[in-house]
């Protein structure tokens, strides 16, 4: 966000503003291809893909886009070389300090989903800054997914959930989409609709799996560092061709 000069990019003339999503969800994936294609060390297209990250938070800011979520780091990616873990630790927390007067300056509110209390302290420490800095903004919501596991996710609900009917609070049958849906890490979040995932992988990859229930999903053989504004541009072509039924007939 720093090199550029604060233009805003004007939505481009063929995308309807009012059929935008109002929420759009990545899947980041083809960093490490991006970086072996060029005979780099996959790290590098982890940082490389943090840049096609900003660009693209600038863009659903400037297109009024109201929610970008990220899955940054699933809790299958402890699974990776720890190296690779160490490095993806230290770009998050690096990141996010060079990142936050920008945020501020673009009026970005950024939160955090999954079990941030696995994450190193040092981490914790930065989200927990950035979170409190930009908790009054009224841009962009940007979301980042790290740690984050959906049937985790919907387990720890679960948890909640029966801890409260063993305390008499709730009812079994006071349990519906909206009570359960408040205890997700997305609370107070609209669900997403449309999901962008990058690499041509036709997975969704234990990502939002309750809230993507509905969501138009959009894959890509692009890999995410070069997921550029043009190829946004298409995605949300596509998206707005799509006939969105949600399991009914077309109107
Ligand atoms: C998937 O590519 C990418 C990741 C697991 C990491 C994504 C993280 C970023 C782009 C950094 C985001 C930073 C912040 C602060 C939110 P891969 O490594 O699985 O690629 P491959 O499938 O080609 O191996």
């Amino acid at each position: 966000m720093t090199a550029e000069p604060a233009v805003k990019s004007p939505l481009p003339v063929d995308l309807h503003p009012e059929r935008l999503p109002y929420h759009v969800a990545v899947i980041m994936d083809g960093n490490g291809r991006w970086a072996k294609q060029r005979g780099l060390p996959r790290v590098m297209g982890h940082r490389r893909g943090v840049d096609t990250l900003k660009q693209l938070l600038r863009r659903c800011s400037d297109w009024g886009i109201g929610a970008l979520t990220a899955y940054a780091f699933s809790t299958e990616n402890w699974g990776r070389p720890l190296e690779e873990v160490g490095f993806l630790m230290t770009l998050f927390e690096r990141v996010l300090r060079q990142e936050l007067t920008d945020m501020m300056a673009e009026n970005v509110r950024i939160q955090f989903v999954g079990n941030l209390a696995g994450l190193p302290a040092s981490l914790q420490t930065e989200i927990d800054r950035a979170v409190e800095q930009t908790r009054q903004n009224r841009g962009i919501r940007f979301t980042v997914a790290t740690n984050y596991g959906g049937r985790q996710e919907i387990l720890q609900a679960c948890r909640a959930i029966a801890t409260q009917v063993q305390a008499g609070v709730l009812q079994p049958e006071d349990i519906d989409e909206n009570l359960f849906g408040r205890h997700l890490y997305t609370a107070d979040l609209q669900d997403p609709d449309l999901l962008i995932r990058t690499s041509g992988e036709m997975r969704i990859s234990n990502f939002l799996l309750w809230q993507l229930a509905y969501a138009e999903i959009y894959v890509t053989d692009t890999l995410w560092p070069d997921f550029d504004e043009g190829e946004f541009h298409r995605a949300l072509q596509t998206y707005q061709g799509r006939d969105r039924r949600f399991g009914k007939v077309s109107s």
